[in-house]
């Protein structure tokens, strides 16, 4: 008989997160989208689910309590339809004291004995780094949610780790990827080769999806301007996966530019630099300068790497539209319109690139970003910004004051009026937790209001809100230090009005 796959589910990251922790059974909810997502699974692979209770072997708390929640939880899933083969409350070895514990992955080869197995075609869904790392340990494929805990441990998760905003999108990834490094390597070089014949490919960075084409390709350039329905005047990033491979696209490298290439490249900062001539015009708008950037997320920069070109790309959005954070994001807007589309799951830094101008010996900031103005400070001191008088000429010519924006009219308040509190049909997103009741849907960005959190999570909550058919979208403006001064630009950019 042959050896099955298996889907092993971190009981509240991948199944209950988003509905929050129980503490007492009646307390559990199983979304709808939860449900249809392990439905679609089962097709293909044993379910298992695994809680990590760590607090179980710490003796904080008791087996039963958790066999009782367990149990709870079973009989609503089997209700739904939904068949968990077994369920482990995964054993915990502790190092050196109790504060630092890991979990055992001897379950998962009993698992794979008992069920007869495939552990290298198995997956690890869970919203902790321990819970992919689990995969390591054993051959299976670990990926992260960002469900509510998961938000939390983001900055601890690897680099080359994929993580995703819900099961759902987990889920997609799985069923397309069911031989998981060997398809995302395929994707990858199958995008590469694409993009050299003059293709549109689209891909993940850190910040958003791209829709990249080989950047001294003028044909090729153009073919994102019309699938995107982007003005000609909007110039575009030019990324790179090598720092060296700046050298041929400008006139020359200063002081600063070496600075900040070696300490935020690669990474969400986005340099301008006088031009060379090998860019072509169109990529540039016709500007004598050129935008480049070496990302950081290794799938982009194995994609520019294979490709062996330097790759011109904006966000893989619709003009004006909100930016992708997440494979889907792409598909629903420019389905057709790419040749190849690289899933590498939810973007890490969730806002684009902070774009610089070094042009004159002043550097402005054109755009605010990834990389906060502070953190580019500290290494080259005072930097302007595209606001402060007197540096008009330096203005990004596609910074327009309408961008970023969701279909559902979005506004930005400092304190959101009761009478749209009350409203159902008024999306609400807020920074971080509240005490106050709302009618509507709302979307909390981050559980402890780090900005960080919350850019990630920016606008994939912006789309979601904007696919209920609301009246409004109803945010604060954020706490404006680090990354929430970006969120306040997109947000600003994306209303239709400040109160
Ligand atoms: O994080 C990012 O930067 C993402 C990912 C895909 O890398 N890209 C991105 O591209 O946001 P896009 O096209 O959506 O925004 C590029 C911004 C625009 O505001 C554009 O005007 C500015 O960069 N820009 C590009 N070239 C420029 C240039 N030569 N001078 C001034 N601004 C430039
Ligand atoms: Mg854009």
């Amino acid at each position: 008989m042959s050896r099955k796959p298996a889907v092993f589910l971190d009981r509240d990251g991948a199944l209950i997160g988003d509905t929050g922790i129980p503490e007492k059974p009646q307390d559990i909810t199983i979304s709808t989208d939860t449900a249809k997502s392990l439905l679609r699974l089962q097709e293909n692979y044993s379910l298992f689910v695994v809680t990590n209770q760590s607090r179980v072997s710490c003796g904080g708390r008791i087996r039963e309590e958790v066999n009782c929640i367990n149990n709870n939880l079973e009989a609503m899933l089997k209700e739904k339809g939904v068949d968990i083969k077994k369920w482990y409350i995964a054993p915990y070895y502790r190092e050196e004291s109790c504060n630092y514990i890991k979990l055992n992955p001897s379950f998962l080869l009993t698992a794979a004995e008992e069920f007869n197995l495939s552990l290298d075609k198995s997956f690890f869904i869970g919203d902790h780094p321990r819970d992919v790392a689990i995969g390591d340990m054993e051959g299976v494929f670990g990926l992260y949610v960002l469900t509510r805990h998961g938000r939390n441990h983001l900055r601890d998760l690897p680099l080359n780790k994929l993580l995703f905003h819900k099961l759902r999108d987990a889920v997609s990834w799985i069923l397309e990827h069911p031989d998981a490094e060997m398809d995302i390597k395929r994707t990858i070089h199958a995008g590469a080769a694409s993009v050299r014949k003059g293709s549109l490919v689209a891909f993940p960075t850190e910040t958003v999806y791209g829709l990249g084409a080989d950047a001294l390709n003028p044909e090729a350039v153009a073919n994102i301007f019309k699938a995107k329905k982007r003005p000609l005047h909007d110039p575009l990033i030019v990324h790179v996966s090598e720092k060296k491979q700046v050298i041929p696209l400008v006139s020359e490298l200063s002081k600063k530019a070496k600075i900040l290439m070696k300490y935020f490249w690669p990474g969400p900062l986005t340099l301008v630099f006088t031009k060379s001539d090998i860019v072509p015009d169109i990529v540039t708008a016709g500007n004598p300068t050129v935008a480049v950037r070496m990302p950081s997320n290794p799938i982009a920069l194995e994609f520019i790497d294979l490709a062996g070109t330097a790759i011109a790309a904006p966000s893989a959005n619709l003009f004006g539209y909100t930016s992708p954070t997440a494979a889907d994001h792409v598909r629903v807007q420019l389905e057709g319109e790419y040749d190849i589309l690289i899933n590498g799951g939810a973007c890490r830094v969730g806002v684009e690139s902070t774009v610089l101008s070094l042009v004159n010996d002043y550097p402005v900031i054109l755009r605010p970003g990834g990389v906060s103005i502070d953190e580019i400070q500290s290494m080259i001191g005072p930097v302007g910004t595209s606001s402060d008088s007197g540096t008009v000429d330096h203005d990004s010519p596609g910074m327009m004051p309408n961008h970023y924006a969701t279909n559902t009219p979005l506004v930005v308040f400092s304190e959101i009026p009761e009478g749209l509190r009350e409203s159902g049909d008024v999306g609400i997103m807020l920074p971080g937790p509240s005490e106050i009741d709302f009618a509507g849907p709302v979307e909390v960005l981050s559980e402890t209001g780090d900005m960080r959190d919350a850019a990630v999570n920016l606008y994939a909550a912006m789309r979601r809100l904007d696919s209920m058919g609301l009246r409004m979208i109803a945010t604060y403006r954020f706490p404006e230090y680090g990354l929430g001064i970006a969120v306040n630009d997109r947000l600003a950019r994306a209303s239709t009005g400040k109160i």
